[in-house]
């Protein structure tokens, strides 16, 4: 599939197949896409833990849930849990920084030098970032991007995800996570039960209300050459609509099929 067809066909799965195995190879390949993302600092703040759900007992499945994605947990083979790693900063120190600066990413056309990061970058950067309010947000951010990218290859690769709430006080424990890991959401994945098209593309508000250009309150001009373009490319598809009958009886379909009520 073509990137932009990726992000097109992408739309969060909520009905998997719930026997169907996932190949270890596709968790690998999503987890070799993670680990690719760009990063702050070069620092990698994400961490994940791959769950398959049928090694977790009835019970333990059930307090990982919450009201907002217990199906989804119920229904996905594997589990990826994805956590910020707070420590990872002071930790290494710079050195993943350093480490691009061998590699000639980091130049020193640019400022940088194992110096500027010694003894400036980290010490009063990164060390005094660690310590303000915004940490564990900016970490998150981060890791966001991380998980994007995660996301967006489990599509490619042919199966569903929906990036989910889960129980983090039950995880710590089943799991063994680190006390310094803040937990973010859990990439419920499998293959696709409902149609990969899942009712077409979800609701979004308006392109002008988001995005401005040089000032908030002027919207970045929409181009309808774009938009048809973004089309033909299969970025933009067919659009979810209200009430649509086809999706209600595929609903409806899948719900009979996987005993789930209505
Ligand atoms: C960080 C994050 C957390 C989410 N948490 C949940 C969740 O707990 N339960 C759920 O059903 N969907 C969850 N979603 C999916 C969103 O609800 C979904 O993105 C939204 O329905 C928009 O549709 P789309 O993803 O199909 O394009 C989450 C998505 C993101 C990015």
């Amino acid at each position: 599939m073509e990137f932009k067809e990726v992000i097109g066909r992408r739309r969060s799965i909520r009905f998997f197949e719930p026997d169907r195995p996932v190949e270890r190879e596709k968790i690998q390949t999503i987890l070799e896409a993670a680990r690719l993302a760009s990063c702050a600092v070069n620092a990698h703040w994400a961490k994940a833990i791959v769950v398959e759900r049928d090694q977790l007992s009835e019970e333990k499945l059930e307090r990982l849930k919450t009201p907002v994605s217990a199906l989804n947990i119920e229904l996905a083979p594997v589990h990826i849990y994805w956590y910020a790693d707070l420590s990872v900063v002071n930790r290494i120190q710079g050195s993943r920084l350093k480490e691009l600066v061998d590699v000639g990413a980091l130049a020193p056309t640019h400022g940088w030098s194992h110096k500027f990061v010694d003894e400036f970058v980290y010490p009063q950067v990164l060390r005094p970032m660690t310590e303000g309010p915004g940490y564990a947000v900016a970490a998150a951010a981060d890791c966001g991007v991380t998980i994007c990218q995660a996301l967006l290859t489990a599509f490619d690769e042919g199966l569903g995800a929906c990036l989910s709430a889960f129980n983090s006080a039950i995880a710590k424990e089943l799991f063994q996570v680190p006390d310094e890991w803040v937990p973010l959401y859990c990439l419920a994945l499998g293959y696709p039960a409902e149609s990969w098209e899942a009712g077409g593309q979800r609701p979004r508000p308006p392109f002008e209300e988001q995005y401005f250009e040089g000032e908030h309150g002027h919207p970045f001009q929409r181009d309808q050459a774009v938009v048809e373009k973004l089309k033909q490319a299969k970025m933009i598809q067919r659009p979810a609509t209200p009430n649509n009958p086809e999706r209600t009886e595929e609903i409806k379909r899948l719900a009979e099929r996987l005993g789930l009520p209505m």
